[in-house]
């Protein structure tokens, strides 16, 4: 089985995923951080050279290959739920979890995060709130479609979150 974590930018994905794996004695994956592991380079950095159409096949590529294997959580990036044969071979794996928190919480969250203008490459040509509200608006309700669980983040601790997304898998 695998546990996939889904949602926009900064609802927690990547720290969540460790720590639920560790609990279940699983192992982690960030698939942002496999796609610059085997790429040699940022995210980015694949957007600017070869645009965000061909981040999109290689994110589809590296996550059929992992919802193969067994016993994983993955950490999937924000906007790899638009990829229609992605969510139907992530919903076969296994619970899909959405970490969900309201818009105004994750431009908070975004705003503090200086990882997000180095490694975050813009996905419009708005800017940065407007991008949120915008792209937000266009992706709950995909979201919430491919989720099996919606798990609201706001005003919760890691460890509220994983023990709640282990009570629901167990
Ligand atoms: C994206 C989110 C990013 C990364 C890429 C595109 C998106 O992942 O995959 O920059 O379209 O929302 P995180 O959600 O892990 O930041």
């Amino acid at each position: 089985m695998i546990v996939s974590l889904i949602g926009y930018r900064g609802c927690g994905k990547s720290s969540l995923a460790p720590l639920i794996a560790e609990r279940l004695h699983w192992r982690a994956v960030d698939s942002d951080r496999l796609i610059e592991e085997q790429a040699g380079c940022t995210i980015a950095d694949i957007f600017k050279s070869h645009g965000e159409p061909e981040f999109r096949k290689i994110e589809a590529e590296i996550l059929a290959q992992l919802f193969n294997e067994d016993q994983l959580v993955i950490a999937t990036g924000g906007g790899a739920i638009l990829n229609s044969q992605t969510c139907e071979l992530m919903r076969h794996a296994g619970p899909v979890f959405w970490l969900s928190a309201p818009t105004e919480e994750l431009i908070r969250r975004l705003t503090q995060d200086v990882s997000t203008t180095e490694t975050r490459p813009a996905l419009t040509d708005l800017k940065f709130e407007e991008e949120i509200r915008t792209v937000l608006q266009n992706r709950i309700p995909v979201y919430q479609a491919v989720s099996d669980f919606e798990v609201s983040t706001a005003g919760r601790t890691l460890t509220d979150l994983v023990d709640d997304i282990l009570q629901l898998i167990q």
